[in-house]
């Protein structure tokens, strides 16, 4: 990663700028920082703050990829797992793959572990997104839950991304989006006014005013897919869940 400011173009964002970030190693230090903190109560407060919706969405994920989850020897990454939700419904999805939970966030990676007590074939590796210590080509299949809106540098991410997936391998992103009308209004009040108080409260930090902050400079899922293509995946599409608050991304290299 180099030192190039974070959002040098404000028609075109680089990646998450976290506030007090200058620069892209500025950035995702507070980030880690950030995820470090909250680890303790992070798990509680996304099933609170989401309703519990978030177990939908990382299964339904899960069984998009199910027909690539179920090939013998499947090998599956899950970037940015965090406390491994995500990583979890892809092992229910694909018993026999080979999975990889990889963060950057030490803290994150020993609760992951901690709740991966019984459950058998799971990786957990402690790297940076945009620098994997992974060979070209070595994956069927890349999911990203809600962490790859806090890389500093979303192409360096992309390209990262296509570098290790074997040719033919499919990515799976699932963020945050703004939906649209008065649902999305609803949301944004909510999202904006109501959810970062409850975080703040719970977890001491202002991690949770960061949350709606950076899912409102990403990039719109057409921007994003256009990106996306210029790195060279194919059939890329977004297909919206729960009315738009959050969506997968998914492309093949
Ligand atoms: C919102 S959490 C999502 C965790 C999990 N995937 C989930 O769905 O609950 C984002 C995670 O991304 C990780 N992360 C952010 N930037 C990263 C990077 N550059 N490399 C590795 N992990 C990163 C953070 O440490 C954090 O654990």
């Amino acid at each position: 990663m180099n030192d190039t400011p974070v959002n040098e173009d404000t028609a075109r964002v680089r990646g998450a700028s976290p506030a007090g970030a200058t620069d892209t190693q500025s950035a995702a230090r507070r980030v880690r920082e950030m995820f470090t903190a909250i680890a303790p109560h992070y798990d509680l407060l996304n099933h609170l703050l989401s309703a519990n919706v978030d177990k939908h969405w990382w299964r339904r994920t899960a069984a998009t990829f199910s027909p690539l989850l179920s090939r013998p020897n499947a090998r599956v990454l899950d970037l940015c797992c965090g406390t491994g939700d995500m990583t979890f419904a892809l092992r229910r999805a694909g018993p026999q793959a080979q999975i990889t939970g990889a963060d950057f966030s030490h803290a994150m990676l020993r609760l992951a572990l901690k709740k991966s007590d019984g459950v058998t074939g799971l990786k957990w590796i402690e790297a940076d997104a945009l620098q994997l210590p992974f060979a070209d080509e070595s994956f069927d299949l890349l999911t990203s839950a809600f962490g790859f809106r806090n890389l500093a540098d979303y192409d360096a991410g992309l390209r990262e991304i296509h570098r290790v997936l074997k040719p033919g391998g499919q990515f799976g992103i699932l963020e945050f989006s703004e939906p649209k009308g008065i649902l999305g209004k609803l949301y944004r009040f909510y999202f904006k006014q109501v959810l970062p108080r409850i975080g703040g409260l719970v977890s001491g930090t202002s991690a949770y005013s960061y949350l709606p902050a950076s899912v409102e400079k990403f990039p719109s899922p057409a921007e994003l897919a256009s990106r996306m293509t210029a790195v060279a995946f194919r059939k890329v599409e977004w297909v919206p869940y729960t009315f738009g608050i959050a969506g997968l991304y998914r492309g093949t290299k």
